[in-house]
């Protein structure tokens, strides 16, 4: 059958707003301890984010966007409420479906990097690549290229205890975009970097959200990256303060106040 007869073709349009979206939750909580000590790292949070945004999830330390984004990838479990990642309701996977989930839909950049030190540079990056079956020369190729456009070039194959912090901080970011997961949740993606290499890692995940339509969504304090999202989501103690879509270029004047100001 060709294209212009499959009825099917016609229909299949991008992004509509009826498409199911990247990530929702409904009435999300997380808590930690119990009666008086309890801390409510989530507070009742209900989000939706479509395919193809860019989003910044910001806030003080402490609001909870580490816990939010773990709940969202399925890493940590909600004390209440739910999680859909592509109409897919994490909570309700086995283990085993939630990691096929997490490897072939989800790309991970962890605060604390999360590189194993046995493995170089290149061997972390092409992991979830190699976990998914891909070929060895054609990984191998893109790992070299990304490395090249963010400044990793010719330290393929040095491990995680030769790399300075902002390098390491590269290689996970590397890892989390190759392939193009339909979801990039990175956890302070810059905090490490200075301005060229962060702006050199933020084109690269531009670029993949304008052509490949990757859904992004970084927990940052960075302007840098603020500056570029086109949705600010504000976290205080656990809930969503504010949430405001934005044009790439601009940085609203709140998303610098004081909270409770
Ligand atoms: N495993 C944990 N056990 C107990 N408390 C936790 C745990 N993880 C996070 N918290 C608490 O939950 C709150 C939110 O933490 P976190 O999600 O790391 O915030 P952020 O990433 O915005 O700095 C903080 O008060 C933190 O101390
Ligand atoms: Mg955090």
């Amino acid at each position: 059958m060709t294209r212009s007869t499959n009825p099917g073709a016609e229909t299949a349009a991008p992004a509509a707003p009826t498409d199911p979206p990247a990530v929702r939750t409904e009435g999300l909580w997380k808590t930690y301890g119990k009666g008086d000590t309890a801390v409510h790292a989530v507070h009742d949070v209900t989000l939706r984010i479509d395919k193809g945004e860019f989003v910044a999830l910001c806030g003080p330390s402490g609001s909870g966007k580490t816990t939010l984004v773990n709940l969202v990838g399925g890493l940590t479990d909600p004390t209440k409420g739910k999680v859909w990642v592509e109409e897919e309701e994490v909570g309700g996977l086995s283990e085993r479906k939630r990691a096929r989930l997490r490897l072939d839909r989800i790309g991970f950049v962890f605060q604390s990097y999360n590189l194993l030190p046995v493995l170089s540079a290149l061997e972390n990056a092409e992991f979830p690549l190699m976990l998914r079956g891909a070929d060895r020369d054609a990984r191998r190729k893109d790992v070299m290229e990304l490395f090249e456009h963010i400044g990793l070039g010719g330290l393929e194959h040095r491990r995680p205890g030769e790399l300075s912090g902002g390098q390491q901080q590269r290689v996970a970011v590397a890892r989390a975009v190759l392939g193009a997961p339909a979801l990039v949740l990175a956890d302070e993606p810059t905090a490490n970097l200075d301005t060229a290499a962060s702006d050199a890692l933020l084109e690269v995940m531009e670029l993949l959200n304008e052509e490949r339509g990757v859904t992004f969504i970084f927990c940052t304090h960075d302007p840098r990256v603020m500056r570029r999202a086109r949705r600010i989501i504000r976290l205080v103690d656990g809930h969503v303060e504010r949430d405001a879509e934005k044009e790439p270029g601009d940085l609203p004047g709140w998303v610098l106040e004081p909270v409770g100001t």
